[in-house]
């Protein structure tokens, strides 16, 4: 067990980003009833994820995490949760089959709450007010009363993460995720969109694969794996007293586990090494993921990994690279060039997102080319320096909204207006986050076909 560490070992450390509620009294109250609530998820099912986890590390399968950048309380119904879930599995079986391998899926769901700022306040028309950190902190209203930090707001939180779980379980392993239904899904897609003809072949050869899999008698109603899948949830573990009231013992191992979601991450702007963060992360046993921005050194890093990951576990620490389109190719080489060096074994994932925000006539967006750059870039690099590119984290909804620009059916800077509902970064859409997946299988696959030499390598 990790030295001097308790679940609430981090109270004694300088903090960032976590507000300061004016109820004490409610906030304490609420962490001591949200510790005698039942865990979200079971201590089993995150060392299940971190085993997949340590073969994504070894090149042997890919990390597909994405969904909202933060969840909402008043978008929470099924319509959402099922059409996110339905998009997901399509770039799941797509990316499946262009890596031809087995894709971890994680999502950014059930507990993706709260939110890092850059500006503490918000000043509209002479009116100074706090900002909105997360619907389990305060309300996006801009009156003072919504933008007062609220204890109970975690209460709701916690709520809504176990409704949003269970369904997820349901349709992972009730039927929903089969293989079948989300192959017809995807062959919609393809049938549908303007950029048809591209992934057409793409699309066949999964059809194909799928046709020769029920010849031979390899079908969903003698085969689960065809019919299930594993889905596991994560979230940016930002509000500590939340997260510390549910860390909790698992029995089987005497280790102790964040039970709000099976992986979490520490973001690019809580990740200082003496800080709160890393100190409540460093000793929890989930499967973690680490934001790194433009800024990181490559010396803090190895660092950081030192704290993080002392033992050297594949499948324990994940890096999730956010460094902008144009900046990547300077950042990323000589952060992989330490972690070789030291001999760490660690996931690389590409988060093309977060570096790559703009504001268009009042909205902030992503240009669709700006992400797909930084992939490319990311799985570039990563063959220059002979290192897996071993997955990608977008913010992606499955519905049809209008919140970054380009793609097939593009969106342009006057569209933005039309369906833009985020309540915090513009996310990928249902078809720019297929068509993402659809791009990257086909950069996999025309890879392994020139050099044979396994999938990765070759990419
Ligand atoms: N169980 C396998 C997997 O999760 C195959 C599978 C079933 C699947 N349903 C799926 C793959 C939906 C992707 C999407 O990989
Ligand atoms: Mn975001």
């Amino acid at each position: 067990m990790a030295q001097n560490w308790t679940p609430s070992s981090w109270r004694q450390k300088p903090i960032e980003q976590v507000p300061d509620y004016p109820d004490r009294a409610a906030l304490a109250a609420t962490e001591a009833k949200l510790a005698t609530f039942p865990p979200l998820v079971f201590a089993g099912e995150a060392r299940r994820l971190k085993k997949q986890l340590a073969s994504v590390a070894d090149g042997n399968a890919f990390l597909l995490q994405g969904g909202d950048c933060a969840e909402s309380f008043v978008e929470h119904g099924a319509d959402n949760i099922r059409d996110f879930f339905r998009a997901f599995l399509q770039m799941a079986v797509v990316l499946t089959y262009g890596a031809q391998l087995p894709v971890v899926k994680v999502g950014r769901i059930a507990g993706q709450f709260a939110k890092p700022r850059s500006n503490s306040h918000e000043t509209q028309d002479g009116r100074t007010l706090l900002t909105y950190r997360g619907d389990i902190i305060n309300g996006t209203d801009f009156t003072e009363d919504a933008r007062t930090p609220g204890a109970e707001r975690q209460l709701d939180a916690y709520r809504q993460s176990a409704a949003t779980l269970n369904l997820l379980r349901s349709f992972a392993m009730g039927g929903y995720a089969n293989l079948e239904n989300v192959h017809k899904w995807m062959l919609g897609f393809v049938k549908e969109g303007p950029q048809s003809e591209r992934y057409r072949k793409l699309a066949d050869r999964i059809s194909e694969a799928m046709a020769f899999m029920r010849a031979i008698g390899i079908t969903t109603e003698n085969n689960p794996s065809l019919r299930e899948t594993d889905f596991f949830t994560s979230h940016e573990a930002l509000l500590l007293g939340y997260e510390e009231a549910l860390t909790r013992v698992d029995s089987t191992s005497g280790d102790w586990y964040a039970t709000s979601s099976h992986m979490i991450w520490i973001g690019d702007r809580t990740r200082q090494l003496d800080h709160a963060h890393v100190e409540y992360f460093r000793g929890i046993k989930n499967p973690i993921g680490l934001k790194c921005g433009p800024s990181l050194q490559p010396d803090n890093l190895v660092e950081l990994i030192d704290a993080l990951n002392p033992m050297n576990e594949a499948g324990r620490l994940t890096l999730i690279c956010r460094f902008r389109s144009d900046k990547i190719a300077d950042r990323l080489p000589r952060l992989i060039r330490a972690v070789e060096r030291e001999g760490r074994k660690v996931v690389w994932s590409c988060d093309p997102m977060h570096g790559n925000t703009i504001t268009l006539g009042g909205y902030k967006t992503r240009p669709f080319e700006r992400v797909l750059s930084e992939v490319e870039s990311f799985f570039q690099i990563h063959r220059a320096e002979g290192t897996y590119p071993g997955g990608i984290h977008v913010e992606m909804t499955g519905k049809d909204v209008t919140e970054c620009t380009g793609g097939a059916r593009a969106v342009t800077a006057g569209d933005l207006q039309d369906r833009y509902h985020t309540h915090c970064d513009p996310r990928l859409n249902a078809d720019q986050a297929l068509e993402l997946a659809f791009l990257l299988a086909e950069r996999m696959k025309s890879g392994r076909d020139e050099k044979p030499t396994g999938a990765w390598m070759a990419i």
